[in-house]
């Protein structure tokens, strides 16, 4: 019997995992399934077999681990994506599957970075909150970049002296409320030339960010440092303690170690595979 992988996704890592797969695997040696979590409307489907939803909790997604008889499960969802992961490192355990997490690795605080590093989106809330307490004002934050996503935003909207710059993939339902703010809906990759072009035309003095890593979004970060523009950092939450890596050819050594026999997915041996 193959091998049955389950890729728990949503972000450009797990796409590129169903890439790999679709193109480089044996099928008599493994079969996989991508899974996203639907609350993005047209998404891009990802290569071979996917499905969309959440699975009903810890409970559903375990029911739906052993309806489909998976044999290997990786989490390749975004770094905050918290609820799922803890789900699925818990199901995986119960269950006894051999689990691995793709992630990429954090943003890395360089020496020109100003950055003011907070453990949530509700604690860059908090601090903003106390700087505007303890000056009667966010001066001199005048205008804020926010790029934490839809979700939480409404968190925001107190700081009404503040103006605001919020870019998400999506237009969020609060769009329409918040009509002080200006909404712009894009998905990176973008450009250091770009970014600075636009941190200036809204004149940003904060730039309001998660610590999601990766190339596709850092030219905010780098165009913050160049400016000398602080950045509020939400660091990442704290996961389960799992075995991780950051990249495709990684995973397809994982999966390797977990085939029954001995011939590697794209027929070369193990190292050669190594980025
Ligand atoms: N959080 C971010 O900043 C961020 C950024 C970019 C992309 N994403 C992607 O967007 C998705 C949702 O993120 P989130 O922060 O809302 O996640 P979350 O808080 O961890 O998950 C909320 C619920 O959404 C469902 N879900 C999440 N990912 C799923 C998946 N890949 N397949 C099936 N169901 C899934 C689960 O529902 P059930 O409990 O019913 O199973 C989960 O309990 C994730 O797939 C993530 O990779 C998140």
């Amino acid at each position: 019997m193959p091998e049955k992988l389950l890729i728990l996704g949503g972000t450009s890592e797990a796409y590129k995992l169903a890439e790999f797969l679709n193109t480089q695997l044996s099928p008599q040696k493994i079969n996989f399934v991508s899974s996203l979590a639907g609350t993005t409307n047209e998404p891009k489907p990802p290569a071979g077999e996917f499905r969309t939803g959440g699975f009903g909790g810890l409970k559903g997604l375990k029911n739906f681990l052993v309806q489909e008889k998976i044999s290997l499960l990786v989490d390749a969802t975004h770094p905050f994506a918290e609820k799922i992961s803890k789900n699925a490192h818990l199901a995986a355990t119960a269950l006894g599957l051999p689990f691995l997490r793709l992630t990429r690795p954090p943003w890395v605080r360089h020496n020109d970075d100003q950055w003011i590093e907070v453990s949530s989106v509700e604690n860059a809330v908090k601090y903003l909150t106390y700087v505007y307490k303890k000056t009667g004002t966010l001066f001199p934050i005048r205008s804020i970049f926010l790029t934490t996503g839809n979700k939480e935003l409404e968190l925001f909207r107190k700081f009404t002296k503040c103006k605001f710059l919020i870019r998400t993939v999506e237009v969020p339902e609060l769009a329409s409320k918040w009509p002080e703010a200006v909404f712009l809906q894009d998905r990176g990759p973008f450009t250091l030339e770009n970014e600075i072009k636009l941190l200036n035309q809204h004149e940003i003095s904060l730039l309001v960010t998660k610590n999601s890593g990766g190339n596709s979004t850092y030219a905010k970060i780098e165009a913050a440092r160049k400016l000398k523009i602080p950045v509020l950092m939400v660091r990442r939450p704290e996961m389960n303690p799992a075995l991780f890596c950051c990249t495709v050819t990684e995973v397809a050594d994982w999966i390797n170690q977990h085939c029954s026999n001995n011939d590697n997915l794209a027929g070369k041996p193990v190292s050669e595979n190594r980025q």
